[in-house]
């Protein structure tokens, strides 16, 4: 309306009163792209009080029809993957080829929750199976909706980081109340218009837009949330964790992704897996390649592989499909450049030089990292690639371990059973061999385990993260 975009409650589109708008910011060139409303605390209230109303009916709901409105919201969506995408592109400067598979990947994943969701079962149990036990009960075990859910995406997946929540927590019979990311807004609202264009019912899907520094609290610690469902920075996810009480919580936070090369490694795999794991859409996805462990034997053969692959990458527009974008914001950008300064001044050797214009930083690759280096540690969420030469496998698995993250890992070798044993001294949630950290294909589970998260996401153990179970036991004479 005027330009401004609106936000979802209890099935209307509606202008805040509270008289404060949201204004969105291109991070290729600083201009003022969309404005969205700044939601207040009432119409949180308001739009809870419409979920948790509506929840109820929603619960009851035939399965089949809950997973026709989920179909049919993935078919428009698909109908306008053109225009999300250009929104993406605009909002957080994903490269065209990125946001468009962003869309399509997030509309896939909506019909395979529908029909997974299709097919949760419940079980039955006798208690003579344990010890002392006879036959005279039967328990009968399903799984219930929470009630209503608070998601939040995050800016780098603002489409399929949001149904990868809503869709599963929709087809398990709860209703939702989503916060849209400082960054991807107006590509969020997209998502709910497909779900509420779909026809799901007034009060199933809301959507609030406005400043997590004005109402994240709010929401967070509201009486009516029944479970929240959060991607985003481990500092945020355990601020959110701490105040959230005792709800479900589903997280997926930070990563320091490491990929460990092993000096019988097929250097080309590995060099094509890490380049691509450390500066797909910038290096702006928790699943990234962060820091790179390699024997001493291999290490000038892989760093100069790694050299020579990260200079064909282009850099320019998201329009103009560039493999390196702009960063999200300049405080991203700023912080990156304090990472890179920090370890030059402690000895790093610059393979890539650093190289910025505002908002846009060259793919930079630092060599003879060292533990003393805050990039070492920290997760830069750009398009940096520190490298770390190790004498000997403990000496990686060690780093690795000592990290406050544990989402992924990468191990190359061409001895499986080697790296296997690894894998499993690796304190992460999921160990890639011979290929880099992803998150996809979306019905993989995926965890992060320490700072980076809590429980597992993926189309089945979503569905399960957003149910509760409940059994009847009968009773036998
Ligand atoms: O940072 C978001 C995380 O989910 C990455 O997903 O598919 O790029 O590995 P993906």
């Amino acid at each position: 309306k005027d330009n401004i975009f609106l936000y979802l409650s209890n099935g209307e589109w509606r202008t805040s009163t509270s008289g404060k708008v949201w204004k969105e910011y291109s991070p290729c060139n600083g201009t003022e792209i969309y404005t969205c409303q700044s939601c207040s605390t009432e119409e949180v209230n308001q739009a809870f009080h419409a979920a948790a109303t509506s929840q109820v009916m929603w619960a009851k709901t035939p399965l089949w029809k809950r997973a026709e409105y989920l179909k049919q919201a993935a078919k428009i969506l698909r109908l306008h993957q053109d225009e999300v995408a250009n929104c993406l592109m605009n909002e957080i400067a994903k490269n065209r080829k990125h946001a468009l598979s962003e869309v399509v990947r997030t509309a896939d994943l909506i019909e395979y929750v529908a029909e997974q969701g299709m097919r949760m079962s419940g079980k039955l149990m006798y208690p003579d199976s344990f010890p002392g036990q006879k036959r005279n009960q039967l328990c009968l075990i399903h799984r219930v909706p929470l009630g209503v859910v608070l998601c939040i995406p995050p800016f780098n997946y603002p489409v399929n980081l949001c149904a990868s929540k809503v869709a599963p927590a929709l087809m398990m019979g709860n209703s939702v109340v989503i916060k849209t990311p400082s960054h991807g807004v107006v590509s969020c609202l997209y998502l709910a218009a497909a779900l509420h264009l779909a026809g799901i019912p007034p009060g199933v899907v809301n959507v609030l837009t406005g400043k997590g520094s004005e109402i994240g609290d709010y929401l967070v610690t509201h009486p009516l949330v029944n479970a929240i469902s959060l991607t985003g920075g481990t500092h945020t996810g355990i601020s959110v964790s701490k105040k959230a009480g005792m709800i479900p919580l589903q997280m997926e936070l930070g990563g320091k992704d490491a990929a460990i090369v092993l000096d019988d490694a097929d250097l080309q795999q590995s060099v094509a897996s890490i380049a691509s794991g450390a500066f797909s859409y910038n290096g702006q996805r928790c699943t990234a390649v962060k820091i790179v462990y390699v024997k001493q034997q291999v290490a000038d053969a892989l760093v100069n592989g790694l050299k020579e692959q990260v200079e064909k990458l282009s850099v320019g527009s998201p329009q103009d499909n560039a493999d390196i974008t702009p960063v999200i914001h300049h405080s991203s950008a700023d912080y990156i450049e304090k990472l890179v300064q920090d370890a030059i001044q402690k000895g790093a050797k610059q393979i890539t030089p650093f190289r910025r214009k505002d908002n846009l930083i060259w793919p930079t690759i630092l060599d003879n990292v060292d533990k003393n280096m805050r990039v070492a540690w920290e997760e830069p969420f750009g398009p940096l690639l520190p490298i770390v030469r190790v004498n000997s496998e403990a000496q990686a698995i060690e780093m690795v371990n000592k990290s406050s993250m544990g989402l992924q890992a990468s191990i190359f070798s061409r001895n499986v059973e080697a790296a296997m044993s690894i894998a499993d001294l690796l304190k992460t949630g999921t160990v890639h061999l011979n290929g880099q950290p992803a998150r996809g294909p979306d019905h993989f589970p995926f965890q992060g385990w320490k700072d980076s998260g809590i429980g597992s996401q993926g189309v089945l153990y979503s569905l399960e993260a957003m149910s509760k179970i409940k059994s009847i036991v009968i009773h036998f004479a």
